[in-house]
């Protein structure tokens, strides 16, 4: 196969790399997809950081077999520790959405005061604190973990309850601190966007990385010569290492896509899940 028809893989631990996909499917109109996410061990956020580790690396050697010509960690905890090993195991670029999400909050914040929220793990690494203070060494970051959020989109609660109460009682500890941008560092948070902003202080700008993330993609592409010209886009394909039906639900949901093409795929040893 020619390298620029070849597809481009995106990870993550579920559902959550479906945000950054649907601004590939909007922006990049004639490249191919190839996704897995990681349900079956899902979440990510409270694993040891060599758990996560092992993981991502599975399912880039998964995609790696499939021939990709690039991966998008759609993934905060992934790309928070495993962005600088794929790069060194990989022939093709790795992007991830840490990066992206720290420029896009600089960008728009006025006082410099910035709120991440995240799972414990990219929590925990201080990689938004790294990417923002390379940025602009004067900001100043309102940390947050969030391990309630992701169970609620992975279960599908989020479209069946009021998931208000919960929402509140995470945000909580950052009610009365003072910040004017709050990023969504976990790509499963803009699934919950109307409930988190609901309840954030009133002028908050909320952020996501999966917008600027797409521009690294275009760029990286365009740099290396390796856009998709010949306008033969296949449809996207989703592979699962849970189970389909949740998995298709949520991106009919998310995506738009009548009948997205979920398949299961198997990673790891048998018994590690
Ligand atoms: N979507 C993920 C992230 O951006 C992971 C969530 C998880 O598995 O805990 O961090």
């Amino acid at each position: 196969m020619n390298r620029n028809n070849a597809p481009i893989g995106v990870i993550d631990s579920g559902v959550g790399g479906l945000t950054v996909v649907k601004e590939m499917l909007q922006y990049l109109s004639t490249e191919t997809i190839i996704y897995i996410g990681d349900d079956a061990r899902c979440p990510y956020g409270p694993r040891s950081v060599e758990e996560v580790k092992e993981f991502t690396m599975e399912m880039a050697s998964a995609l790696a077999k499939m021939g990709i010509k690039m991966l998008v960690v759609a993934c905060n905890t992934a790309t928070a520790v495993t962005l600088d090993l794929l790069r060194e195991q990989f022939p093709f670029p790795v992007l991830g959405v840490i990066e992206p999400g720290a420029r896009a909050a600089t960008r728009v914040s006025s006082t410099r005061k910035i709120a991440v929220l995240g799972t414990v793990g990219t929590i925990k690494s201080q990689a938004y604190e790294n990417a923002i203070s390379a940025i602009s060494a004067d900001a100043e970051i309102v940390p947050l973990a969030c391990p309630e959020f992701v169970p609620l989109v992975e279960s599908g609660q989020y479209k069946q309850m009021d998931i208000r109460p919960v929402v509140k009682r995470s945000l909580d500890p950052i009610a009365h601190m003072e910040f004017d941008t709050a990023i969504l560092g976990c790509t499963h948070y803009p699934l919950l966007y109307n409930q988190i902003q609901e309840q954030l202080p009133a002028g908050v700008t909320i952020v996501s990385s999966a917008y600027e993330t797409v521009r690294d993609v275009e760029k990286v592409l365009s740099k290396l010569r390796l856009e998709n010209i010949s306008g033969e886009r296949k449809d996207p394909i989703f592979y699962t290492t849970g189970e389909l039906e949740g998995f298709r639900s949520i991106a009919i949901d998310w995506l738009g896509i009548e009948r997205p093409d979920v398949r299961h795929i198997v990673l790891g040893k048998p018994g590690c899940q």
